[in-house]
């Protein structure tokens, strides 16, 4: 696992931002899994103001949302549908056809996870997942206890996620307490993971997930079994890390990426 630290949040989302455009440098028709939650926010304002300055080009991309939750249509305001229409693709040219979230009114969940994995693997799977960090230490919706080749599927949320969430809505009682949510078996199989994280109601779940043992308690520690994962975090949230001068160590030492 590659730790990257950065000053602040808007440092940690251009790293994450140049991250993606690395991957559609050599991929332009890359399939790349998304993520909502605050923390992205910054890493899809600064694709948007790449793409508009002509430096990047979404036209051949395929998109796989991580979650949706349950009971919401598609034009609720916090639906995550709604969060990545307003936040990310009206802003650039993904063609709507490839853009695929998860349903979070299907009459019939377990066909429409199944179907959703298929697709996934039709598409030839995903190449870059961008993923943030629940204070519990989930990815996606994984919620402590999920199994670590879980795959798409239904999840209960956890009282901490329902009441980190509950900012979002008017009253907690709103907060949906189902989600759908690709398993952590399905992100394993991306070929490359970037995850983000900022602020010091981070740094316990990121210390948890980097330094800790392998844990469904703490379904991000999963990342430690991929061969290619990237962990972006600001100085807020590094600072449970006790490695953190190796990290930093490495990457001051790391050779400039070939331009392309
Ligand atoms: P946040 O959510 O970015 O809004 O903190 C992260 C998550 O729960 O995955």
């Amino acid at each position: 696992m590659e730790v990257v630290i950065k000053r602040d949040y808007d440092q940690m989302s251009k790293a994450a931002a140049q991250l993606v455009v690395d991957v559609l440098n050599t991929k332009p028709n890359a399939v790349l899994g998304m993520a909502t939650g605050s923390t992205p926010l910054g890493l899809y304002q600064e694709l948007v103001r790449l793409h508009q300055a002509g430096q990047v080009d979404f036209s051949r991309v395929t998109t796989f949302n991580l979650d949706e939750y349950v009971g919401l249509p598609a034009n609720h305001p916090q639906s995550y549908h709604y969060f990545m229409d307003e936040h990310f693709f009206r802003h650039v040219n993904i063609p709507r056809h490839n853009i695929n979230i998860p349903s979070g009114t299907t009459s019939n969940y377990p066909a429409f996870c199944q179907w959703y994995e298929g697709r996934i693997a039709e598409c030839g799977g995903i190449d870059l997942q961008i993923l943030g960090i629940g204070s519990d230490g989930h990815i996606a919706f994984n919620e402590p206890g999920s199994s670590l080749s879980s795959r798409t599927r239904l999840k209960t949320l956890s009282k901490q996620t329902i009441d980190d969430n509950a900012r979002f809505f008017e009253r907690r009682e709103d907060v949906p307490v189902y989600a759908i949510t690709m398993g952590v078996g399905t992100i394993l199989d991306a070929r490359k993971l970037v995850l983000v994280a900022s602020g010091k109601t981070k740094a316990k779940a990121i210390a948890q997930a980097v330094e800790g043992p392998v844990t469904s308690m703490v379904t991000a520690s999963a990342l430690q079994l991929h061969r290619d994962a990237t962990v972006i975090v600001d100085a807020d949230a590094a600072a449970g890390l006790t490695m953190r001068d190796y990290y930093e160590f490495i990457y001051a030492a790391k050779p400039a990426a070939p331009k392309s």
